[in-house]
This record gives C-alpha cells, structure tokens and sequence, in this order.
C-alpha cells in the first residue's frame, strides 16, 4: 500500500515509547477508523537478538495502516529488522531520527543520525534495499536550529524516503518551548515526497489549522487517555463520561493481555489523566484509581465511577 492509496490528510498517532502499544493503537482504531498508527520505537539490535523484544512486533489487523518504528545506527541491523518486520505484512517501516534522549544520542541513534548525514542515507537505501515496505523518516528541525533541515531531508528523500514527519522542535530544545512550523512549510516547498507536521497539536480541528501547505499532521502526547483527539467534531460529539470509562476499561483489559497485572496498573496510569478529566471529583477519582492496590479494587472503582455518572458536574478544573 502506497501513501497516495489513503485519505489526505493525513491524521496520525504519533509515535510514543511506553504509550503507543498495540493495547492503546487498536483503542485509537476503534475511535478512528481512519488514522495512521505508528508503533513505539524499538531498537533494531534487540529485535534481530531478542525474542522478547519481537514480541513488539505483534499487532492486531484492525491497526492497519500500521507503520512500525525503530532506530539503532547499524544499516546492516536496519536491513535484517526490515525483513523480519516486512514478514508481518506491516504496511511501512519509519526510521526514528530525532529522539533526544542522552542514552540514544550517546549510541549515535535517534537524534545524532541528523549530524551523520552519510549513515542516516545509508540506513534508509539499506532499509528500502532489504524490503518493499514504504520507508518514512520521523526528525526534528535540526539539532539547535533548522539550517540544515532542507539539505539534509533532500538527502533523506534522494535515499529513498517516501515520507517525513517533522516534529518542530530543534534536538537542543527537548520538549521545552513551543514547536514551530515554518521551517517544515518551507521544507515542504523544496521536497516532492508527503511532509507532516508535528508538535503541539491540541486535536484534530488545530491540526488542520497548522496544516497550511503539509500532507497532514501527527498528534502525540494530547493523545495519551484521549483516542477522541482525532475526530472532527463537526461530524462527531465529544464523548461523555460514561464512554471515556467505558473505552478506558476496554483500553485497560487489551493491555492487560499483553502485560502482567502490576505493571499493567502501573502503566495505565499514564492514561488516567486523559481518559478521567472534566467532571467534578475527578481528581479524587483519579488519586484513588493510582493507588489501587490490585487489579480487582481497579476495576471495581471504575465500575463503580460509571455507576455513579449521572451525579457529577460537568468541570472544566478537574
Ligand atoms: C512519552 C513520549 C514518548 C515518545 N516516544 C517517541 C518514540 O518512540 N519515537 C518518536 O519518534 N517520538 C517519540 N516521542 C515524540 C512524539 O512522537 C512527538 O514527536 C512529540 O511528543 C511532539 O508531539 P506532541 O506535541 O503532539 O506530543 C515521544 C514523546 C513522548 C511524550
């Protein structure tokens, strides 16, 4: 499948370790049916050594269309994980190069690639060489200003990208300021292939506002607990209280089949927030949903916070 056979524009969950999981992208899919889904990213050197590892690579058919993400540094690693992700019929491969996190920039991963032109085009010919999959690029501006952004994703794209996502944000920023989007317009102007654009999209209405001249946009952490972000809401309501619990317990039993109880409450805390917002006490609620001893007791005060739904006040503080 090739991008030019989906919908425009382009809506997509972005990439998010330790957030976008298959039990969180099948949530999101049953919410969007048209959103594209990009996996956590996963070393490419664990993959081909470790079967524990691997298991990342499972996905529900219902994700489709389902971009895998890794990073590493090694093009020959890139070419065998290619080829064992092409064997679960994934419908691309996108190669992370702007994760600023110290461990992956110390190993010359993620963000550095965009100071190593050379071996970022040698990952992408080798990854395209190795399999038929769609090769994308996710990257940020630059590493402490745009400069370089359009020479090195013409490079990108004469390696043989066939799309680039572009987080507005330099490697030295981090997360911190805001992200800023006329460097990836520009980039747009000089490129043939797709460009989405990313960083601080609040939902789908913003995004297609940023959007001006792009293919489409990502959205990340306005995501976490909230699967609804990217519908339009002049097609569909906002979800009331009752479904954002409903959904948040089906979103709780996928995770737990793919994680052991503890660290399936543990994890899901992270979505709390999201999913448990905008009615009064929901702030108790959720403290008491975080110390929840056991699974049991979890579930037990989410049904019991449905039952209960009739009563609270719609908020905006909570
Ligand atoms: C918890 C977390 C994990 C992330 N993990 C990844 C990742 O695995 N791969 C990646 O390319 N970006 C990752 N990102 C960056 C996001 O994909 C996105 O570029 C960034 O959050 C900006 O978009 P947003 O403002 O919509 O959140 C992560 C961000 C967060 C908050």
């Amino acid at each position: 499948m090739a991008w030019s056979d989906l919908k425009q524009p382009y809506v997509c969950l972005a990439p998010m370790d330790g957030v976008t999981n298959t039990a969180f992208r099948q949530i999101v899919r049953k919410i969007s049916k048209q959103v594209i889904l990009f996996s956590e990213f996963t070393n490419v050197d664990g993959l081909i050594r470790s079967e524990y590892v691997r298991q990342r690579l499972n996905y529900h058919p219902s994700e489709h269309p389902f971009f895998m993400q890794i990073f590493g540094n090694n093009p020959k690693s890139f070419a065998e994980a290619a080829r064992m992700i092409e064997d679960r019929g994934v419908m691309g491969i996108d190669i992370n190069m702007g994760c600023p996190a110290k461990k992956v920039v110390h190993s010359q991963h993620g963000s550095a690639l965009m100071k190593d032109v050379d071996t970022a085009c040698r990952i992408v010919e080798a990854v395209r060489s190795a399999c038929s999959l769609q090769v994308s690029v996710k990257t940020r501006l630059g590493w402490s200003n745009a400069d370089n952004l359009i020479s090195f994703c013409r490079r990108l794209e004469s390696a043989g990208v066939s799309l680039l996502t572009i987080h507005g944000r330099t490697y030295k920023q981090g997360f911190k300021g805001q992200a800023s989007w006329d460097a990836i317009y520009e980039l747009k102007n000089n490129l043939n292939i797709p460009v989405l654009g990313n960083g601080d999209v609040e939902d789908y209405y913003d995004g297609c506002q940023r959007m001006k001249n792009l293919d489409g946009f990502m959205i990340g952490r306005k995501a976490i607990g909230n699967p609804w972000v990217f519908q339009d809401r002049q097609k569909y309501p906002e979800p009331n209280l009752f479904t954002r619990i409903s959904v948040a317990m089906e979103h709780y039993h996928l995770l737990r089949k793919i994680k052991p109880e503890h660290i399936a409450l543990k994890e899901f805390r992270k979505y709390l927030g999201g999913y448990i917002q905008g009615f009064s006490h929901a702030k108790a609620f959720r403290c008491q949903l975080m110390e929840a001893p056991n699974e049991q007791s979890f579930l037990l005060l989410m049904e019991d916070m449905k039952a209960k739904v009739s009563h609270f006040r719609l908020s905006q503080a909570s």
